[in-house]
């Protein structure tokens, strides 16, 4: 349980919306409860007026009446106690939910590149979704249907306890059983599910894979392999989801084995206290009926909400090894850094991590403000790398890099990052519009400096060409922009971020 100790945050937050709700469900039980009791009143009052000679007719209406008034009227409070609990506590596992996806997100932004190198895209994914979906579970319905649980079960006990003690202590033998064998089934179920579930990304990653590069497939005619392997996916996805099916379907029946098993032990050993009169009023066997269906479920969620707090732990036990990564990258500090523009690298080596490729060796160049320096070189022999060194994209291995004779790994990095105008070789276009894409460089740039900024970088006129001009959609369901269009986007952002500081 110590990776969920992280979430008392959050209940510290919504605790008063957390108490009250909890309060709401301990209501909602009370009122529930008043059911077997009033049950068993009315059925003792009918056979106490069958056994008579008949005559109270009037005693026995009233009676009769005031009962189902009752029976009426608390199951009406427990009905809207019970809508209460769910917008309260499920509502603050909403909030928790929303909370800490943003929480997740903010994390993932402040991590460097290194980080995105060596978690796969689908994990990040997973994590802010089905894992904040699980400890969600734990956060609302495990502690909801816990409480409802504990007060319905003490409620009842003592009830049932005071009105008939050794009937009790019989009935109740089953419910652990009950309880241990929905934990069993809700762990195989989770389990499989959890299989389904990862299976189906495999499955929607591929046929997306498939999409993106649809051109490429077609151009070289491998759509039977394609194919098939489709379809080898979807056959293991239906063997994994028929798996689960299997597991599920034993759920309710075992449920109704248990509960018809605690309903026979009520009336068989019920029945023959009744008969030696250890049991006085023949309604008390009703209310017992009662009780014992009204307990098997809350039991039951018992052993599905200890596999819930299970998954919920190892959910966040996942987040939390995400969040409490410090970023390799980190801002040293907040002073102003205004860039000149002198460059210099020394004695500067550097390895991608992931790979362990060597990209720079031993590197040492100067270059003074205004200058302006080609690297030539095969490819892959390192020449990117010195620019996403420059951008402190990755920190070197050995060796310092100046600009203004300044060390870049202690000058303030939103400002180092601020005055650089990179123009990279593969241009990432966002699903938006050509405007929206281009003022990616600097966001409170005018439509005037965006026009401007594309008329240098020689795409003003492929824009003009569209029919919707600069509010061309790009991306999934818009425009293609060719590779040469492409680049020069990359141009026409760089230009409009003017990465020249002004103070
Ligand atoms: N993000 C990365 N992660 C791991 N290895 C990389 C990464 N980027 C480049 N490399 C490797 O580093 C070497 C230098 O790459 P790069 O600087 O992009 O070469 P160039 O720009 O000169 O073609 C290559 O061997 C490449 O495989
Ligand atoms: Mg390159």
């Amino acid at each position: 349980m110590k990776a969920l100790l992280y979430l008392n945050s959050y209940f510290l937050k919504y605790k008063w919306s957390m108490l009250l709700g909890i309060l709401i469900t301990i209501a909602a039980k009370i009122f529930s409860l008043f059911t077997p009791k009033l049950i068993g009143n009315l059925v003792d009052v009918i056979s106490r007026f069958l056994s008579s000679d008949r005559s109270d007719l009037v005693q026995f209406k009233t009676d009769l009446f005031l009962n189902i008034s009752l029976l009426i009227g608390s199951a009406l409070l427990a009905g809207v106690f019970t809508f209460f609990m769910r917008q309260t506590i499920i509502n603050v596992s909403r909030y928790v939910e929303f909370d800490l996806k943003n929480e997740i997100y903010e994390q993932y932004q402040r991590l460097s590149l290194s980080f995105y190198k060596s978690n796969r895209t689908g994990d990040l994914m997973s994590r802010i979704s089905e894992d904040v979906g699980k400890v969600r579970m734990y956060v609302g319905p495990a502690i909801m249907y816990t409480m409802n649980m504990v007060t319905l079960f003490i409620i009842a006990f003592i009830n049932m306890y005071r009105e008939a003690p050794s009937l009790t202590l019989y009935v109740i033998i089953p419910l652990p059983l009950l309880s241990l064998s929905i934990y069993y089934l809700s762990r195989q179920i989770n389990s499989r599910s959890t299989e389904v579930q990862q299976h189906l990304s495999t499955l929607s990653a591929f046929t997306q894979e498939a999409f993106s590069g649809i051109a490429i497939l077609k151009s070289f005619a491998i759509e039977p392999l394609s194919n098939r392997e489709f379809q080898s996916l979807a056959d293991t996805q239906r063997k994994k989801q028929l798996d689960l099916t299997k597991v599920q379907a034993l759920f309710f029946p075992m449920m109704l084995l248990l509960i018809g098993f605690s309903n026979i032990l009520v009336l068989y050993i019920g029945g023959r206290q009744y008969m030696d009169g250890t049991i006085k009023e023949f309604g008390t066997i009703v209310e017992f009926l009662v009780y014992v269906n009204m307990l098997t479920w809350p039991v039951a969620t018992l052993g599905w909400v200890t596999s819930i707090v299970q998954e919920a732990e190892a959910s966040q036990q996942r987040i939390n090894d995400f969040l409490l990564i410090k970023p390799e990258i980190q801002n040293p500090s907040l002073d102003p850094f205004v860039v000149k523009g002198s460059i210099q690298f020394e004695n500067v080596s550097f390895t991608y991590p992931d790979t362990n490729i060597k990209a720079i060796n031993n590197l040492s160049f100067s270059l003074s403000a205004g200058e302006t320096l080609a690297i030539i070189g095969k490819t892959g022999s390192g020449k990117s790398s010195i620019l996403d060194l420059i951008s402190r994209l990755y920190n070197p291995d050995s060796g310092t890099i100046y600009i203004d004779q300044q060390d870049i790994s202690k000058v303030n990095l939103k400002d180092l990052r601020r005055q650089i105008g990179y123009v990279t070789q593969d241009a990432f276009l966002f699903s938006d519009s050509i405007k929206n894409n281009i003022r990616f460089g600097r966001l409170e740039a005018s439509d005037e400096e965006i026009i401007e900024s594309a008329k240098v970088a020689d795409l003003h006129d492929n824009i003009t060409s569209f029919s919707k001009g600069y509010d061309t959609l790009l991306g999934e369901r818009g425009v293609t922009l060719s590779g040469g269009q492409k680049q020069r986007m990359s141009i026409a952002r760089s230009i409009v971020k003017n990465p020249i500081m002004k103070y």
